[in-house]
């Protein structure tokens, strides 16, 4: 490791913090070396905030029905071999349900831009939810709306809102996207949930098209900036029906070295070890656990639509029951020394 690479990581691990050129210096410098003893000060930083408690989200993926058209996506509207589907409010209260028994106390729902989901029918369904279950947290990834819809779902009971930023620097924003959408309309969703008082997640895919390591410092000069309660980070993975099909995937190893990057800018950060990192390595999500991440995500959708909800090719635990991702992930934590436990995993200040 060259020695102001070692520099800038003391520096990081002290103050939590560096400007953009030490990010990118780091994102340059990547080496075995490196990312070890990122991962080392990660681990250990990550120990002192949550000690070895891993925290389980309940993913139900309420729609693959979409209007955006996002280039690297495989539900984007013009991908017309995805097959779409929608849950009723009555089978996501059923996900919730059996999700509560499996010893969830958060439920991510989760979907495209489908405008079926009007702020009247949402927010019923949040409704419903925080009553059958008042213990637990609710979580929403339905993209971008209106501040007044957020302010809505919010009064409704909704605690925490995952957008991902995806990028932080508008030109590579633009060339991910289609043109109807925009860097400032995000920015704006992002900043009008945090202060509607919700736990805000941003994120990006690592590897994604045309990304530089400019473009990474920016992101974590973003996060560092932004202070997301929640950052849900994972390799980008091509879908065959998209026009990023050829491009090749990001990689577990720089996944991880960001992870602990981030886990270091920000302490308390919850920070997923994503299905998407699962789907590169075999040991994905325990690479990333070990990396800094404390947060892993099972799929509580129901198994006959899981297929139709193909954000990328390859996806794990396609036929698995709820109950078997929560045992399989229980082991795969337990193996490292880690332990999922029962819990809101609320944000730590
Ligand atoms: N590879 C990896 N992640 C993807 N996402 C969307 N498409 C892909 C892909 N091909 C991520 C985006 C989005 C989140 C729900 O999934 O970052 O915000
Ligand atoms: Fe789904 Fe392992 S987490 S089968």
């Amino acid at each position: 490791m060259e020695s102001r690479t070692s520099e800038l990581i003391d520096e990081l691990a002290h103050n939590h913090t560096l400007d953009l050129e030490g990010y990118e210096h780091l994102v340059t410098h990547q080496d075995d070396e490196a990312a070890q003893r990122l991962a080392d000060l990660a681990s250990a930083v990550r120990k002192d905030v949550y000690g070895t408690d891993v925290f389980v989200r309940g993913l139900i993926e309420i729609s693959s029905i979409c209007k955006n058209d996002c280039l690297y996506c495989g539900l984007r509207s013009s991908n017309a071999s995805c097959e779409r589907y929608r849950l009723t409010p009555e089978q996501i209260l059923l996900c919730a349900d059996m999700g509560y028994e499996l010893g969830f106390r958060t439920f991510v729902l989760q979907g495209g831009e489908d405008m079926w989901f009007s702020d009247e029918r949402l927010c019923a369904i949040v409704a419903s939810i925080r009553e059958r279950h008042p213990d637990c947290a609710i979580t929403l990834s339905m993209g971008e709306r209106s501040r007044e819809s957020y302010a809505r779902l919010r009064q409704a009971g909704a605690d925490r809102y995952l957008l991902r930023h995806e990028t932080a620097d508008p030109e590579h924003y633009a060339l991910l996207h289609p043109a109807a959408m925009s860097f400032d309309n995000r920015m704006r969703c992002l900043h009008d949930l945090r202060e509607l008082g919700y736990a805000v997640g941003v994120g990006m895919m690592v590897g994604s098209p045309y990304q530089t390591p400019r473009h990474l410092a920016e992101d974590l000069a973003f996060i560092d900036r932004f202070k997301p309660e929640m950052c849900g980070i994972g390799p980008f993975i091509p879908h065959h029906a998209t026009p990023f099909a050829d491009r090749p995937a990001g990689t577990l190893e720089q996944t991880c070295y960001l992870l602990s990057i981030i886990r270091l800018i920000h302490p308390t950060v919850l920070l997923p070890a994503t299905t998407a990192l699962g789907t590169i390595d075999p040991l994905g999500r325990e690479k990333g656990v070990l990396a800094g991440a404390n947060v892993v995500m099972p799929n509580l959708s129901p198994v006959d639509v899981r297929q139709k909800y193909l954000l990328y090719d390859g996806k794990i635990c396609m036929g698995d029951e709820a109950a078997e991702c929560r045992r399989c992930l229980d082991l795969r934590m337990e193996r490292i020394g880690y332990h999922v436990v029962v819990d809101r995993g609320d944000p730590r200040p």
